[in-house]
């Protein structure tokens, strides 16, 4: 019985996930960096991006246009990493040049160049939240924290036995993480005390983001930052990490994220802490939702090894570099499928009336993306995906790989399960996901909701996602009748 509940609850969720799947639209490729490209970031109303050809160019995000000043030239060699100030007012960058430069970006006018003690490359750089202070870690291993408003040297750290490769700060300011090619994590505190260290990726790590959301853990009320690491052995972890004056600093592994097949090189969250995004040797860039691992898109657009990329903080853009010298910039569609939101409608288009593209986008969601050539020279349809056979894919379309063939049809036949659940009654489904609720839960506004995501609501807002309202208390109590309601139907769903 257990057994059925789980296999029922997994392929409703396959259909409600592809449902309210989000599109990932090639928007703009900036292709002026006449060599590898290492880094990007946003500000709320910029794109920077910094290259081994010592540039660093900036756009804006509004027609994608480079800024007047732009490119920004002064450093001697590659510019690994660039970031801009919380308010967007200065960007800085840093190189292997052994400095971090601080520019205006009003005017592109250089505002301080920062010298690295020992003159070490420079390879990762990051204000912190109020920007009081710049990040700047090197290849010998030091750590050096810059007073922004006196350009002087605040505190000054070091790891041993490798380079310092990536950092990133919590929130709030009170510590901040570094990853060093020798494949450890570092927690310090804002006076660059060293917390805790711990050995996260075997071959070095090579980027870390902290999520500017908290997670709070319902059993013993405390908060939770969530970090994304990601390493030479291709994979790329999930931290938790406690920080309390009273308990000290605990960082604790959550999961592993795979899919690459090759180092990865970047990491980032999204700005609501819902998605991450990877990059990686393998040429491809992946998002995944972080709350399941699932993997939302693969998209395999650039030529060479991805290096970095990044989610814009207030709209629906990635930008993704590349030592193919360009930049994409991704449109995400991202329909929250919120309660009350007539999108719903155009999404939950029949498999069976799915246009050819339709079915290229769900090639892409399934990993499958190198055969969106194929299937549309072969006009294949909603209908004619449902159809195809293990002698339509050999004959027919020609697929040669006994093993890509199985890939396929599997996949159709993951999507043909999916058909049968369609009608799930609507007060079975989580008003924020629209998924299948599993634990629901009532709010203090009379509405269910599934017991993870309310947590994860309320503890950013106090208002009910359904009327907007405020909610009195955010207490949530088990909703016992409708959480057996759902179980009844899916038991008549096995029969
Ligand atoms: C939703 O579907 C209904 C009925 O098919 C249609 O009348 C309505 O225009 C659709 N709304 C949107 C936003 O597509
Ligand atoms: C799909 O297969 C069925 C049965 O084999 C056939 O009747 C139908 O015409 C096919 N549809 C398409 C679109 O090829
Ligand atoms: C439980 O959920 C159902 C369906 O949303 C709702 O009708 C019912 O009133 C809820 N139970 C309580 C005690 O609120």
């Amino acid at each position: 019985m257990f057994h059925l509940w789980n296999r029922n609850i997994k392929s409703v969720k396959l259909f409600f996930r592809f449902l309210f799947f989000q599109m990932a639209t090639l928007i703009h490729t900036l292709a002026d960096h006449n060599d590898d490209v290492n880094y990007c970031a946003f500000s709320s109303s910029c794109l920077a991006t910094c290259s081994l050809d010592k540039t660093i160019r900036v756009y804006s995000l509004s027609n994608f246009a480079e800024l007047p000043y732009s490119p920004l030239e002064g450093h001697a060699y590659a510019v690994h990493c660039c970031c801009f100030s919380p308010s967007g007012l200065v960007l800085a960058s840093c190189s292997t040049d052994g400095t971090s430069v601080l520019w205006d970006t009003r005017d592109g006018r250089r505002l301080a160049v920062l010298e690295q003690p020992g003159a070490s490359p420079v390879r990762v750089c990051r204000f912190s939240p109020e920007a009081a202070y710049l990040l700047a870690g090197a290849a010998d291993g030091s750590v050096v924290l810059w007073n922004v408003q006196s350009m002087k040297l605040y505190r000054s750290g070091k790891v041993k036995g490798g380079s310092l490769m990536a950092c990133a700060f919590s929130p709030n300011g009170n510590f901040f993480v570094t990853g060093s090619s020798s494949g450890d994590l570092t927690i310090w505190d804002d006076k660059m005390r060293c917390l805790y260290n711990e050995k996260a990726h075997d071959l070095g790590v090579t980027c870390c983001d902290i999520s500017s959301h908290p997670v709070s853990d319902s059993e013993n009320g405390c908060k939770y930052f969530q970090m994304a690491s990601c390493g030479q052995d291709n994979h790329i972890k999930l931290w938790l990490i406690l920080f309390a004056d009273f308990l000290g600093v605990q960082l604790k592994y959550k999961c592993t994220l795979n899919g690459h097949s090759a180092p990865v090189l970047a990491c980032a969250f999204s700005c609501d802490g819902q998605m991450i995004v990877s990059g990686s040797v393998d040429k491809c860039v992946i998002i995944y939702e972080t709350s399941t691992g699932n993997t939302l898109h693969t998209l395999s657009q650039h030529t060479r090894y991805v290096t970095t990329c990044a989610f814009a903080p207030h709209s629906p853009l990635l930008a993704t570099g590349s030592m193919d010298k360009t930049v994409h910039i991704w449109q995400l569609d991202l329909k929250q499928p919120c309660a009350g939101d007539t999108t719903e409608n155009e999404s939950k288009v029949a498999i069976e009336d799915w246009s050819e593209d339709d079915v290229s986008a769900w090639l892409c969601a399934q990993d499958l993306a190198d055969f969106v050539g194929l299937f549309k020279m072969n006009n294949i349809d909603g209908k004619e995906l449902l159809n195809l056979t293990k002698e339509s894919l050999a004959n027919e379309l020609k697929i040669e790989s006994l093993g890509l063939r199985s890939k396929v049809l599997q996949k159709i036949e993951e999507l043909r399960m999916t058909m049968i659940s369609v009608a799930v009654p609507d007060e079975f489904l989580c008003p924020i996901t629209r998924e299948l609720m599993n634990d629901p839960v009532i709010a203090t506004d009379g509405y269910s909701y599934e017991r993870e995501a309310m947590e994860n609501w309320i503890s950013n807002r106090r208002s009910s996602p359904m009327t907007n309202l405020p909610l009195h208390s955010l207490m949530l109590t088990p909703n016992r009748t409708l959480k057996m309601a759902i179980s009844r139907w899916l038991e008549t769903q096995q029969k």
